[in-house]
């Protein structure tokens, strides 16, 4: 039988953790805190990365070695380093926020090695579950982030995600925010809204999603460049994730996004990018170069509404 779209949504390297997480996790651990100079902006991040990875990010943040690194990492990677601190500052606001308007549980999709629930103190009692590969939470589970933090092993592709969490203790009842941070690039068309039926189904109103998603323009050097070349530009980016082990399967519009989203009860309520978030939180890190993945912020609408 021939497999079925879902069943493409598989990590290329299923003995490894997931390079994407520790590459972006690699890059928080080398940031700073906008709000406390001098800090790291994952200060937990060194302790659950694999080694030697940890060990290099820990080793490379001594004062001296930082900022050329910093420069170095800058510029060579495009704008991507910057993106993502920028993107964790978001959802870091983001969540906060959710908190305060109601939501007492946390599920983290495809969560690799973030440690906002271990770093977080407005998260330091809020029940968490994290989603994501056996490969990748191999990892993450030699470093507990603390006795509120449940790790539930899920492939979106394949698992029933609902019932993995309704097993872990999850309670449907209760106002949940998802974050959902850049994991559904990677997925196809088909897991992603598999997922989203789930997530929906198990949130109660007024529940908050933090969804980051790419869209096929990839990033503002390929829409510098024109017709060919911008088009050989974003086959080398897609090559470039393909030998990491996790192909971009799906970039989307962001007017078919929003509407999936609404279609499954969430009213978009913010949707910015990576020069909104430097512009709210970090006026002094402006992307060198802009890559185009968008953070919705969505509130699950009652059944009534
Ligand atoms: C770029 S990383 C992002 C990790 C984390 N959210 C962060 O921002 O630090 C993508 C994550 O999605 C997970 N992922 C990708 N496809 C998945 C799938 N089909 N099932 C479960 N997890 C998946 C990977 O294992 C990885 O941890």
């Amino acid at each position: 039988m021939a497999p079925s779209p879902r069943d493409t949504a598989v990590a290329m390297y299923d003995h490894l953790p997931s390079l994407t997480a520790v590459a972006v996790s690699a890059f928080r651990a080398l940031a700073d805190d906008p709000a406390r100079p001098g800090e790291a902006l994952d200060p937990l991040a060194h302790r659950v990365l694999p080694w030697p990875v940890g060990a290099a990010t820990e080793a490379l943040r001594a004062p001296a070695r930082h900022e050329p690194l910093r420069s170095l990492l800058r510029w060579g990677l495009l704008g991507l380093s910057d993106h993502v601190v920028l993107r964790t500052l978001a959802i870091d606001h983001a969540v906060r926020d959710a908190l305060t308007a109601g939501c007492r549980q946390l599920v983290v999709l495809g969560a690799g090695f973030d440690t906002r629930a271990g770093r977080l103190p407005a998260l330091a009692a809020v029940p968490t579950w994290e989603v994501d590969h056996a490969a990748t939470q191999r990892f993450k589970r030699r470093v507990p982030l603390g006795d509120h933090v449940r790790l539930v092993t899920v492939d979106f592709a394949r698992d029933d995600l609902a019932a993995r969490l309704v097993d872990a203790g999850f309670d449907a009842a209760t106002p949940t925010v998802w974050i959902w941070e850049g994991v559904t690039p990677y997925l196809p068309a088909a897991a992603t809204v598999a997922t989203l039926d789930v997530v929906s189904a198990l949130s109660a109103p007024d529940s908050q999603l933090l969804v980051t998603y790419a869209t096929p323009e990839m990033s503002s050097l390929a829409d510098r460049l024109r017709g060919g070349r911008a088009e050989r530009l974003r086959v080398v980016g897609h090559l470039g994730f393909r030998a990491l082990g996790e192909p971009l399967a799906g970039l989307v519009p962001t007017e078919v996004f929003h509407a999936v989203l609404a279609h499954h009860g969430w009213s978009v309520t913010d949707d910015s990018d990576a020069p909104t978030w430097s512009r709210r939180w970090q006026p002094d890190r402006a992307p060198v170069l802009v890559i185009h993945e968008r953070l919705a912020v969505a509130t699950r609408r009652s059944p009534s509404a």
